[in-house]
């Protein structure tokens, strides 16, 4: 399959909103993949993709979930599901045979400690993609500091997403508590 291709198969998928987001997280990501010396070309395939399960049946994405053997904090999180389900299903729905990509997928919501730069780049570019700054006053600084300082950007990303689950009292993924705890110490430096 070819880009042309998967960007209309994703199409057909994705709600208008989802499939704009998707397209504003592909470019991002291939301009701070170009900065920071990740491949562009994957950069832009795990962009396009990361969300490709987003608007998936819920039923059919949690038969996955148990199939693939996600972790029990993810079982438990219905909005967590569509990562590993988008990064399962790339290679049957979008013949994209890749684990760098696959990972960029996968841990695109939950994030991890010791994030591959390509994983660290879809992270990232899924929060502050320009699309996003209608919602968030602080997403467009951010997005400049990613190209300064990509740890940096990482670890606001990680926090506002921690504080967020706080203030709506949601479970915290143990994920960007990693990345806070990595990136701190890194920072200090
Ligand atoms: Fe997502
Ligand atoms: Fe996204």
């Amino acid at each position: 399959m070819n880009y042309e291709e998967m960007d209309k198969k994703l199409k057909g998928c994705l709600k208008p909103e989802r499939y704009e987001h998707s397209k504003g997280v592909e470019l991002l990501a291939v301009r701070l993949a170009e900065k920071w010396g990740a491949d562009a070309r994957k950069a832009r395939l795990a962009g396009l993709l990361h969300d490709s399960a987003k608007n998936a049946d819920k039923e059919s994405n949690r038969l996955i979930i148990e199939k693939i053997g996600a972790d029990e904090s993810i079982k438990a999180s219905p909005s967590l599901w569509h990562g590993p389900v988008g990064a399962h299903l790339l290679k049957e729905d979008y013949g994209v045979d890749d684990a760098e990509i696959y990972d960029a997928v996968y841990y695109h919501t939950v994030g991890k400690a010791k994030m591959s730069l390509l994983t660290k780049i879809i992270y990232v570019a899924d929060a502050l993609e320009p699309g996003r700054d209608a919602y968030a006053g602080w997403t467009a600084a951010c997005r400049e500091k990613a190209f300064e300082n990509l740890d940096a950007a990482l670890l606001e990303v990680a926090d506002r997403t921690i504080k967020s689950l706080i203030d709506r009292k949601l479970k915290i993924n143990t994920g960007c508590v990693d990345i806070h705890n990595e990136m701190v110490e890194k920072l200090k430096k």
